[in-house]
């Protein structure tokens, strides 16, 4: 994981599973080569196979569970979203929260397999103690924000900027932006806000021309942190 991280969660957008999840990622593979900037896909768990097998990107399951193995019917684990080719994961995302000891376990489970973590967060007050945990990186999303078209950088660059203090008091976990994240414009601002990157959804997943989007992505995220 290297900044500018730019991470494209699927959700469960239509598009998000089967042939056009497969060719919206090769779609983002070819733009990832072209520009030299890795970009993380966050994929349903039943994609994780078909996708890390035929696309060259770091693949991450959109949550894991923190049962052991065992009888939990249901259940994703994280010894499962490895063999299937997952690089790792993104935890506690608003719309699939965890409980803290939970979080604390998933993120000890996800080191000793070694799976990255991207942990969400709702606020910055919890930017500095989450990242106690170690996650890999911390992606803060003030929930009423999501899947709104209105980012969080023009709408609350506070929060941005708080996370960014409360991230500067520990080392090596980086800190990514995200809700509302529309265009280019966006993730300029989250950039030059102190995020080393970006988390985005529906204005990849619902555009209809999402190649297009991505790439103003990516060209606006080199110059921010150029
Ligand atoms: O995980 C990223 C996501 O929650 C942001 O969603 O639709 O506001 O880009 P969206």
């Amino acid at each position: 994981m290297k900044p500018p991280i730019i991470i494209i969660n699927f959700k469960a957008y239509e598009n998000s599973f089967g042939n056009s999840a497969l060719e919206l990622s090769k779609k983002i593979e070819k733009l990832s080569k072209e520009y030299s900037v890795e970009i993380i896909l966050s994929v349903p768990a039943t994609m994780i196979y078909r996708i890390s097998n035929e696309v060259d990107l770091p693949i991450y399951a959109q949550h894991v569970d923190a049962v052991p193995l065992g009888a939990h019917t249901g259940a994703v684990l994280p010894e499962m979203i490895k063999d299937a080719g997952a690089k790792g994961t993104l935890i506690n995302h608003s719309e699939k929260r965890l409980r803290a000891d939970e979080i604390d376990d998933i993120i000890k489970r996800l080191k000793a397999l070694n799976l990255e973590s991207i942990l969400c967060v709702d606020r910055y007050e919890l930017v500095y103690p989450f990242s106690l945990l170690r996650p890999n990186a911390i992606l803060i999303e003030p929930p009423e924000l999501i899947g709104t078209g209105i980012s969080v950088s023009k709408a609350k660059p506070e929060v941005i900027t708080r996370a960014v203090d409360e991230i500067r008091k520990t080392n090596g976990v980086y800190l990514i932006a995200g809700a509302g994240i529309t265009s280019g414009e966006d993730v300029y601002k989250a950039i030059k806000l102190g995020a080393q990157g970006i988390g985005v959804a529906s204005a990849v997943m619902k555009a209809k021309e999402p190649e297009k989007v991505v790439e103003d992505f990516i060209i606006n995220a080199l110059k921010a942190m150029s």
